[in-house]
């Protein structure tokens, strides 16, 4: 084994501010309720800053608080430049800029382009003839005629929240396109007036002071102009997954280039969501750094570990050695070819990790949370933290009904099921199992600040239901606490700025990867070495120490500290640690 071992001896990687940074999303609904009236707000958000502050970011990512019907939670955008009345006013953006500015603190917005709300403007223009000027905006076709002579969608793409991809409009007998719901029509990209129309938008956000922008699925902006069928993967469906002629399509350099060129010239942040690609070289053309598309991209690897054959919603038992090749490939790609990895492991669309990848048991959810804290927050890239999981939050608890649901995904592919299979009922018990592990709305309960009622988040009647868990687990138990999560997240976020050599432009080397347990790996910088390594099982293990390994000092662990007798280290349930390496660097020196 080899520790110093890429083509970047010299760590040669470009430096810059946005690969020093941790970031911390909010989903505003579910954050903090400042006005009583059971949602989320921008006042919520303010009077967290401090909190925010504490953990150790150094950007805030807010979920969509722009006017919206609110069908997709705020990513079905009627107005770019108005402020949805449930979240507050461009009064209160004004002063959460203030102070999140006036803490050091940087904004990024999320910019929904690839489609707008119904209600948008330019959709009510768009649909109310063939003829009006916005008509192009969006993505219309005529309907295919089948052999008996019934209409068709122009092709057989499925939306991603159920059904056709195409919804028919009668008055002018052609159909648009939403790749999500029916209410999300997606903008045509091919049209260069709607294009300056993004970009302006863009630019006015900036020029009020934003920072920088999370691209909602971002890659999907430039379909085949041919629009030719899926390919059928399961002839039983009626619609199929189309991905091959719009994910990372055609035009998509160009218009992240233009894209891209604006950021820059702001000097902004950008990471890009872009799920279905996963070819390295075509995600370093977005991610390269002198390519100027963008910072960094959330790729889907990990989170789709444990998605079935029949999509999310059906089972798949994920394995540690598929962990460990998807972390390796991005984590020494990136590094040895001037890209950047953007580091998650939960957002508003992926539930809890202790939950779906560990045990959320009293006795070892916080060891989970900060075993992964260790796995995640020391690994090469920008770290994502999503609200809640600093304080190792779990899912929604198993016995909630389907009734309790909220999500919109969940929600119609329940609705899907019952219609189509209403009588296997073995089929419907497995698939309510897998809303447990992973719907979004695991993800989208309210924020448990403290245990008083509704977990101190709102006042008023929550607009979705509080864990069951927020008596013992909430912010203020936690914070200033030694050993709680809060408290290990801080000291991770710490440790990688104390240690930023290390910790940001080090090299990543996987450590024993044929091991089933053990997640280990090095991060090295000019022969600094440090040690990482993370039980995935809630038994104890014993580790062979790779015998160019040594424990010499401890920088931070779950445990007290690492038990070794002989070679042999006795990982303990969800234990993690990092040590750094005496021979290879003191850690003064860094
Ligand atoms: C992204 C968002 C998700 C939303 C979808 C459609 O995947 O993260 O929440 O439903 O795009 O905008």
């Amino acid at each position: 084994m080899s520790l110093s071992s890429n083509a970047f001896e010299d760590n040669q990687v470009q430096r810059a501010w946005w690969k020093e940074a941790s970031v911390y999303q909010i989903y505003p609904s579910s954050f903090k309720d400042s006005n009583g009236d059971g949602f989320g707000d921008l006042g919520g958000v303010i009077e967290k800053l401090d909190y925010i502050k504490t953990l150790g970011v150094d950007i805030i990512w807010l979920c969509p608080i722009y006017q919206s019907p609110q069908v997709d939670m705020g990513y079905d955008i009627s107005n770019y430049k108005e402020i949805d009345a449930r979240y507050g006013t461009m009064d209160d953006v004004d002063d959460l800029i203030a102070g999140l500015h006036a803490r050091g603190l940087k904004f990024l917005m999320d910019l929904v382009v690839n489609h707008t709300s119904d209600q948008h403007e330019w959709f009510q223009q768009s649909r109310s003839s063939k003829d009006n000027t916005y008509r192009d905006w969006y993505i219309w076709r005529d309907p295919k005629y089948d052999s008996q002579g019934n209409r068709q969608p122009p092709n057989n793409w499925s939306s991603y929240f159920g059904g056709s991809a195409w919804e028919y409009d009668s008055a002018s007998n052609q159909y648009y396109l939403h790749l999500f719901d029916k209410t999300q029509p997606d903008l045509n990209w091919e049209c260069e007036e709607m294009r300056s129309a993004v970009y302006e938008t863009v630019r006015w956000w900036l020029n009020k002071g934003v920072d920088g922008f999370r691209l909602d699925v971002i890659n999907l902006i430039s379909k085949d102009q041919s629009f030719p069928d899926a390919t059928v993967l399961d002839a039983n469906q009626l619609y199929h997954h189309g991905c091959e002629h719009y994910a990372n399509g055609p035009r998509i350099h160009e218009y992240l280039q233009e894209l891209g060129g604006i950021l820059d010239s702001y000097n902004a942040f950008s990471v890009g969501e872009m799920p279905w690609v996963s070819d390295p070289e075509e995600i370093l053309k977005v991610v390269g750094y002198d390519r100027k598309e963008l910072n960094m991209i959330f790729n889907f690897d990990i989170v789709d570990m444990d998605h079935g054959a029949s999509g999310k919603f059906s089972p798949k038992d994920w394995q540690m050695s598929d962990l460990k090749s998807i972390v390796s490939k991005w984590q020494t790609f990136m590094y040895g070819n001037g890209g950047w990895n953007a580091l998650y492991l939960e957002n508003h669309d992926q539930p809890r990790t202790v939950s779906r990848w560990a045990s959320d048991s009293a006795e070892h959810r916080t060891l989970a949370a900060k075993m992964f804290a260790t796995f995640l927050g020391l690994q090469s890239g920008t770290v994502f933290l999503y609200q809640g999981q600093e304080l190792g939050m779990s899912n929604i608890p198993e016995h909630w009904e389907m009734s309790e649901f909220r999500d919109l995904e969940t929600l119609n592919h329940w609705d899907e099921l019952c219609e189509i299979r209403p009588d296997d009922k073995d089929l419907q018990v497995i698939t309510k199992q897998q809303y447990h592990i992973k719907s979004r709305d695991n993800a989208r309960t309210p924020m448990q600040w403290n245990s008083d009622n509704h977990a101190g988040f709102t006042t008023g009647d929550p607009w979705f239901r509080v864990n069951d868990t927020y008596d013992i687990c909430n912010a203020a138990s936690q914070v200033g606490v030694p050993g709680s999560p809060f408290e290990y997240w801080r000291a991770i976020l710490a440790l990688r700025k104390q240690m930023l050599d290390i910790f940001v432009y080090g090299d990543f080397n996987i450590i024993d990867a044929e091991h089933e347990d053990i997640f280990a790996y090095t991060r090295t910088f000019k022969g600094h070495t440090v040690l990482v390594a993370c039980n995935f099982r809630q038994h104890d293990v014993d580790w062979k120490l790779p015998t160019d390994m040594k424990l010499d000092e401890l920088l931070i662990s779950n445990y007290a500290g690492a038990e070794i007798d002989e070679g042999i280290v006795r990982m303990r349930a969800f234990e993690a640690f990092a040590y750094i390496q005496k021979d290879h660097a003191s850690l003064s020196r860094l």
